[in-house]
This record gives C-alpha cells, structure tokens and sequence, in this order.
C-alpha cells in the first residue's frame, strides 16, 4: 500500500498544530521503525494531492484519516515538539550538555577537571564528557603507563579518528613524520589540523616517558579569548571571522585548506578556533590593503591568547592523561626538550562526541530519542 500524507493544519485542543509540511512523518509501524527510528517508505511516491479527509482528537493523540486509507495517529507530546517554533535545526546546541564555562589561569588552577581512568574503563564516561564539553578539557588520572592500556582507553571513549599519522600514536622527538609535532622545538599555541577540511574535534595525550626537562604543555581558552578580542579589537576579530587563510601539510602529505581563524555557525555563535602559526602558508589569496589589515588582526590575536593571566602550565606526567577540545582549545609545547619523551595519544571526531555527550545526558532512551526524530 501507498501511504500518503499531506496535512497543513489540524485543529487540536482548540490550537492549530502545524504539521511538518507534506507530513511524511507518519509514526505507524508500516511507514516508520521505531526501533531504527528510520523512516522506512518513499515520500516521493506520495501524490502531491493527496489530503487529510478526516481528523479526531483525545488529550492524547490526534488521527488522521488520509484520502488514501490510510490512518496516522500521533501524540499530542509528538505533535508538541515537532511543531516548527518547538523544532531546533541543531538539537545539540540546546539540550542534554553542561553549559560552557570559559575561563582563565586563575580559574583552572583553582578548579582542576579530572577523573579517575577507573570509572572510564567501566564505562562510567558522563563526568569526562562533561568537563570537556564544560571547560574544553579534562584530566584522566591513575593510567597504568603502558602504550597498550592507554590505547585500549582511548577505544573505550570514542571511535578513534584515523589519519596519514595513524589511528593511536606512539612518538618520540625522532622527525618520524615530517611534522613539528615530532621535533623537540618549542611550538606555540595552536590548534591541530587546520589544513583538514574537518578538523579533529578531540585530542588526547598520555606522556608515558620523560628523562629531561622542557616540553612543558600551555593550554588556552581561545574562546574566551575571542571574546576578549572582540571586545578589545572588535575590526581585528571581524578580519579573523571573515577572511580565511591558507594552511597547509607538506611533509609528508600535501593538504591545503583556506579558512577564516574564527569559525562561526548558522547563528552566528563561534564554533571553532582555527590557529596554528606554523602551519599558515605563504599563499594569501588578498590584495595589499586586506594583508596589512589580517597581519594587524593577527597580531592583536597573538597578544590575547599570550596573556600571562590567559595561559595555563602543565607538565605532563605518566599516569595522567590529558583530553581536550581542538576547536577551543590551544595547546602549546613550551621550551626546547632534552632527554628522552615519549608521547602517545589519539584524536576523537565531533560528530561522535556529542552523540555519546547526548547519551551520557539523557535520564532514559526515550528522553533521547523523542526530540531527535
Ligand atoms: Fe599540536
């Protein structure tokens, strides 16, 4: 059987419930899986004239009978929060995660983020979610100091994302890869990966051995700096929301990408920090007067996110690992480093963050899903 829906408005509870236009979302068993939660028929086998013939009402549900047979019922809590002014285009931004708390030297030294490797490893991810999402980091203390348990941690909170260096690092100051990450030089702050067109969202680090001094990690909040700088230098912060800039890896790949520092979403809230001096490429793609006004805006940045009372110091320690947001948060590798540092981590995708952030949130399934379909 064909089934077809168009309904454009239904008086229910003496209010008008508009339905999403060509209704194909009928709830019954033959057009939608409630255990996928997958519409399974064709919308566009559907006539486009096909029309509500009849409708009745409870407190609880509204049926509707098709000009095809065909009969939908949908709850009144359904038809509530699938109304357009109910509806977000991006649920996630809304619902089910902490507030962002953006902060300073001072506020991390005296509100450290971290949780036990314990309650990782048995499954218990909710206060790690939360204090990335939260503060754009955490800690996760007690590791065992070996490559293979931490590798195993990592699959534990979220799908690994793989690149040309690998799914799990395991590096040491040896240039393995032709990149600055592999050296023993002082890197500034900077995010990772903006020559990818979709940047990693996650990295995590575990020093598992370090015989010398140096290599001393900074973190940053770049979004409470960019809000410092667009209320300090706000044409600087409207060159760096706007203009994009080439960066590249050309070690041992060739990837190029051009984007603006600032990367703001569909509402005009900023979404992600795209910076890392090293990687900036020589291509500019500006006439004169846009490079004087980018190398003016750059610099008012590099001023703000290099603020003593901006910055945070940390010397990593085996044991202790360190997991944060890449879109957010600048990291740095401070002071040239002697001896012997062996590192090993991984990166986690966005997408897959906020899925288990969601999940983690929710008091039931139902509580999840019935805003998401
Ligand atoms: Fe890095």
């Amino acid at each position: 059987m064909t089934n077809n829906y168009t309904i454009k408005d239904v008086s229910h509870n003496n209010e008008t419930v508009i339905v999403t236009t060509e209704a194909d979302n009928c709830q019954c068993d033959e057009c939608y899986d409630s255990q996928t939660y997958q519409r399974v028929f064709d919308t566009y086998l559907v006539p486009e004239d096909v029309k509500a013939v009849s409708c009745s009402s409870t407190s609880e549900s509204l049926t509707i009978n098709w000009s095809d047979n065909h009969i939908s019922t949908f709850t009144t809590e359904w038809l509530i929060l699938h109304t357009s002014e109910y509806t977000k285009p991006t649920p996630h931004k809304d619902f089910l995660k902490p507030e962002r708390i953006f902060w300073n030297k001072a506020y991390i030294e005296a509100n450290k983020p971290t949780v036990p490797y314990s309650d990782v490893m048995k499954g218990n991810k909710k206060a790690l979610l939360n204090n990335i999402h939260k503060y754009g980091f955490s800690f996760i203390h007690d590791i065992p100091h070996t490559a293979e348990d931490t590798e195993k941690m990592c699959e534990s909170i979220l799908p690994l994302r793989h690149t040309h260096y690998g799914g799990f690092w395991d590096f040491t100051t040896d240039l393995a890869m032709k990149d600055t990450a592999y050296s023993d030089i002082e890197i500034k702050s900077h995010t990772d990966g903006t020559y990818w067109e979709y940047t990693p969202y996650l990295q995590l680090f575990h020093l598992l051995f370090h015989n010398g001094e140096g290599g001393l990690t900074t973190l940053v909040d770049a979004f409470k700096c960019a809000q410092d700088l667009k209320r300090e230098f706000p044409d600087d912060y409207e060159t760096l929301s706007t203009i994009p800039i080439e960066c590249h890896s050309l070690g041992d790949v060739h990837l190029v990408e051009r984007k603006p520092v600032l990367i703001h979403d569909e509402d005009g809230e900023l979404l992600q920090v795209s910076w890392n001096n090293c990687d900036r490429s020589s291509n500019y793609h500006m006439d004169n007067a846009t490079l004087k006004k980018m190398y003016k805006a750059m610099r008012s940045w590099n001023t703000v996110i290099s603020r003593e009372d901006n910055v945070v110091w940390k010397k990593l320690v085996p044991g202790e690992a360190l997991v944060f947001d890449n879109w957010r948060v600048l990291h740095a590798r401070m002071k040239k480093t002697t001896g012997q540092r062996r590192m090993c981590g991984v990166y986690f995708d966005r997408y897959d963050f906020f899925s288990e952030l969601r999940k983690v949130n929710c008091a039931s399934e139902e509580e999840l899903y019935k805003t998401s379909t």
